[in-house]
This record gives structure tokens, sequence and C-alpha cells, in this order.
């Protein structure tokens, strides 16, 4: 044998290579490693931990425990049949003390895990689950979306578990949940991710927070659902977060409390930051006290109108987020709009409101959609294109029906010129006036352009002249939606005729 593969390392490394991305499990390179272990001694134990360390179903492993305990059920689950005795359990240590990853790939519960309910439950009883894995640090329960869920999941934290990630069942009383957020964060505290999906939200389902993140200091990635609602207080105490670099999450509406610790940063790492809050204030005080260098996106979403001067202010923010960063490249700004009374006099956005924005030169994707009136002009466009050198995806959209046409095809052309990476791009435009003569426009990258809601006297024409301008051109959206938006506001009471 060559001495290279008496290496432990090296060889692990090696039949690393037969074992293929967790969403693809197939039977085939499952095969090939079982066969590589059977080989020879010294591939056995490499070749046995590559084969185990990822699971994502039960159904193997359950199999290994002696025939007479377990019968294949109609969905090809593995279910045990009598009660195995603790030797049984712990005969399966052989091969389970290597599991370090248990993720299920399939939504469908019986599916995923490959056994039914009461093995899944068997299995997770405290003494056999602690007994079986001591080596288990990343648990994906996103399949079971039953209240089973949660206590199941409350029997299995420990100190071990790195990464968490699980869904809320449809309906779930809060006391419950609450319990369970706090025995995670007490009996997992070591976890470095901690992601939370849910269903659609109920209304009732929404749940406010004050979690002790103190007690998980870890943390690199928290994501959690639009259902809950975490208080800005209980994510900012001191000390907190200090290794965090993914955060998504919606706050509740209280105020984010200004932090004046230089000694105590907010963020430090930060790389990523989805937040959706109440008032663009909120999203504007966070940023502000967010002193990562390391911040490269910043996606926004709020649900009051925000006025031009908090626009503008907020717009500043993001400007020193980027003069602190070297990466910030992706700036995501949505206003979730209501029809209803306060949407009747949107706020009405000047250019000026947007220029810290063309400090922004790294940007690579920008959208900001449905704020309010957006009055950008030709003029800003033509300071945006020298701004924003390296843009690949631009997308300025004010409310759906009140998209104000005060850019042109110039702007079209100015971006498009001097973007040379640019190549989705969504905005409404006077298109009433076609330059006369069909200048290409280089060899743009442009794959994908929607104007929909657009001013156009000639739809074809405009059409005709795209294609002809853009030889990369994939998708051209034209919808009009205008007109559609009028007729349920003016449904609505919204506005009326005109
Ligand atoms: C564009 O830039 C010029 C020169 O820097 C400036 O005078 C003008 O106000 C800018 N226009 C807009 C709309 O920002
Ligand atoms: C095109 O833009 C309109 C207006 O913002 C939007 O409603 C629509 O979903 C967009 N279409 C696509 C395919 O992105």
């Amino acid at each position: 044998m060559h001495p290279c593969l008496l290496v432990t390392e090296i060889l692990l490394h090696i039949i690393g290579f037969l074992e293929t991305s967790s969403e693809h499990h197939s039977t085939c390179h499952k095969g090939d490693l079982a066969r590589l272990a059977r080989t020879c001694r010294a591939f056995m134990d490499p070749a046995l931990d590559v084969l185990w360390r990822t699971q994502c179903t039960l159904g193997p492993l359950v199999k290994c425990l002696p025939g007479h305990l377990w019968t294949r059920g109609a969905c090809d689950e593995i279910n045990l049949i009598g009660k195995p005795t603790t030797n049984d359990w712990l005969s399966l240590r052989r091969y389970s003390f290597r599991i370090r990853v248990f993720e299920p790939s399939w939504p469908d519960p019986v599916r995923s895990s490959g056994v039914g309910d009461d093995t899944l439950s068997a299995i997770f009883s405290p003494d056999v689950f602690h007994a079986l894995f001591p080596a288990l640090h990343t648990l994906n329960l996103e399949f079971l979306s039953n209240k089973i869920a949660l206590a199941l999941l409350d029997r299995v934290l420990s100190p071990r578990l790195l990464q968490l990630r699980f869904r809320l069942p449809r309906h779930l009383d809060p006391h419950n949940l609450n319990e369970l957020l706090e025995s995670i964060t007490d009996r997992a505290p070591s976890l470095r991710v901690l992601k939370i999906d849910a269903y659609a939200p109920a209304p009732s389902s929404v749940l406010h927070l004050e979690l002790g993140f103190g007690q998980i200091p870890h943390l690199r990635t928290l994501c959690f659902p639009s259902t809950l609602y975490v208080s800005p207080r209980s994510l900012l105490k001191p000390r907190q977060m200090q290794h965090l670099r993914v955060l998504s999450l919606t706050l509740t509406t209280d105020p984010v409390p200004a932090l004046y610790h230089p000694d105590q940063p907010v963020f430090p790492v930060l790389k990523c930051m989805k937040i959706t809050a109440h008032t663009l204030d909120q999203c504007c005080d966070l940023l502000r006290i967010t002193t990562s260098s390391q911040l490269g996106e910043v996606s926004m979403s709020y649900s009051s109108q925000a006025s031009e001067a908090v626009m503008h202010t907020f717009l500043q923010e993001v400007g020193k987020a980027h003069g602190r960063s070297r990466n910030l490249h992706t700036l995501v700004l949505q206003h979730a709009f209501t029809i209803s009374g306060p949407n009747l006099k949107p706020s009405v956005y000047s250019p000026s409101t947007f220029k810290p924005l063309l400090a922004c030169h790294r940007l690579r994707v920008l959208d900001i959609r449905d704020v309010g009136d957006l009055a950008i002009d030709d003029a800003f466009i033509a300071n945006a294109t020298l701004a924003w050198p390296r843009l690949e995806e631009l997308r300025l959209r004010g409310l759906p029906w009140i998209d104000s046409h005060r850019t042109t095809i110039a702007s079209l052309r100015e971006l498009i010129r001097g973007c040379s990476r640019l190549a989705r791009l969504s905005m409404a435009i006077d298109a009433r006036a076609l330059p006369d003569k069909n200048s290409a426009w280089r060899s743009s990258p442009v794959e994908e352009l929607n104007i929909s809601d657009s001013i156009m006297e000639d739809p074809e024409a405009v059409e005709r002249y795209l294609r002809a301008s853009l030889p990369n051109l994939k998708t051209l959206i034209a919808l009009d939606n205008l007109q559609c938006w009028r007729a349920v506001l003016r449904m609505e009471g919204v506005i009326g005729d005109e």
C-alpha cells in the first residue's frame, strides 16, 4: 500500500470524495463507501466514519438492530416491533458514535426521518439519544412540523449541539415555545447556528420574545421566522453576539436602545443583516449602533411609511456603514405596505434623499421597493451611473400605483453604458419618446429588464427598440399593473375616480 494511505487524515480526505453533498445522498456512493470499509482493515475505520458521519434518515441505523426488532412499513419507513433492550441499543453505538450530522432532506415526515413516529420517539428518548450520538453536533428537525417536534427537541438538547434547525408547528402555545427557547439557551450553550422556520403566520401565533442570547455567546447565525417578534432590548444586551455573522429576524415595535459603551461593540463581525421592523427609524437605529467592519448585506423591511427626512437619515447610515465596511455590496429596502389610510398621501422622495447612496461605490445590488413616490430623474441616474460601477442588479420602485415616471430611456442608456456588469434592471420609465437612432449599447450584459408600469405610446416600438439595443436580453417584462392597482384602490375607496 502506498505510504500516504497510512496517514488517517489523508485517507479520510480521499474517501470523503466518494461522499456526495447532503442534498443528493445516493445509495450508489454509500455502497462504494461500504465496499471500501470491507476492503481492508486500514480502510475500515475511515470509510465507516465517512459513511456514517452525515445521515439524512435514521432507517439504516435502526436496521442494524437484530432483525426480529424491526419491520418495514407501508411507506418504506422502518418501525420497531418490540422493545429493544439497553444492550440492543448499545450495539448500535458501533456505527452511531460516528454520526455528526442528522439532516433529513425531505419535507415529508415519515420519508425524511426514515422511521415511524413511535420509533423516532424511542430514539429521541434522552437515555437512548445521548448514549447513541456522542458526536452529533448538527441537528435539522425541520421535517417535524407537528407538536411532538417541540417535545422531542427538548429531550435532545446538549452542550455538544453546534447547529440546530427546526420549524414551529402551525399552532402553538406561546408558553410552550417560550419554555423551549429558554431550554435551548440554557442547555445548548455552544450553539453556533440557530435557525427557526415557521409556516405562514396566523396572527394569533405571533410571539413577542425576551431572550437570553447572552447564554449562547458563540452564536454565528441567528434566523427567526416572521412570527417571532424579538425585542430590540433582548438583542442588544452588553457583550452579546460578539461572533454573530448572520442575523435575520423581526423586531417588536419597541425602540432600539442607544448604546454608549465604546468597549462593548455591537455586532462587531456581522456580515448579513436582515431585519423586519415596524418603522424605518428602528432599522436606522440598529444600523447606527452596529460596529461591524465586515457588513456585506443589509436588507430592511418596514411597515409604517417613512418620511423623506427619515429616509435620508437611514441612507446616511447606510453610507456610514459602507464607509466602515470594506465590503457592503447589497442594500435591499422594502416598505411592506398595506392599502389603507396613510398610503393615501405617500411620501415623496426627491433625488437629494438618495444622495448618500452615491457614496456607496461598492454596491452590487440595490433593491428599493414600494417605499413611496420615488421622484428619481434622469439627472440623478446620470450621477448614479458614475457612482456604482460594480452594479449587477438595480431595482428602483415606488409604490406600484404612483410610479412617477421622471426617468426616460436616457436613464436606461446611461445605466447600461456606465454600469458594465448590470444584468438585472427594474424601473418604470417614460418611454414615449424613443431615440431616432437604434444605437446598440455596447455588449451590455443586461439579461432581465422589467419596465412594468412605464408610460408608452407604442409598446411594440419600445419592445423592438430595447430588443435591438440589448443583445443579451432574455426577459423583458412590461406589464402594466398601474390600471389594475388603480381599480383595486378605487374598490377600497383609497382613491376616487379620476
Ligand atoms: C449630480 O452631480 C453634480 C455634480 O457633482 C451635482 O451638481 C448635481 O447636483 C448632482 N445631481 C443629482 C440629482 O444628484
Ligand atoms: C416587474 O416589476 C413590477 C413592479 O415592481 C413587479 O410587480 C413585478 O413582479 C416584476 N416582475 C418580475 C417578473 O420581476
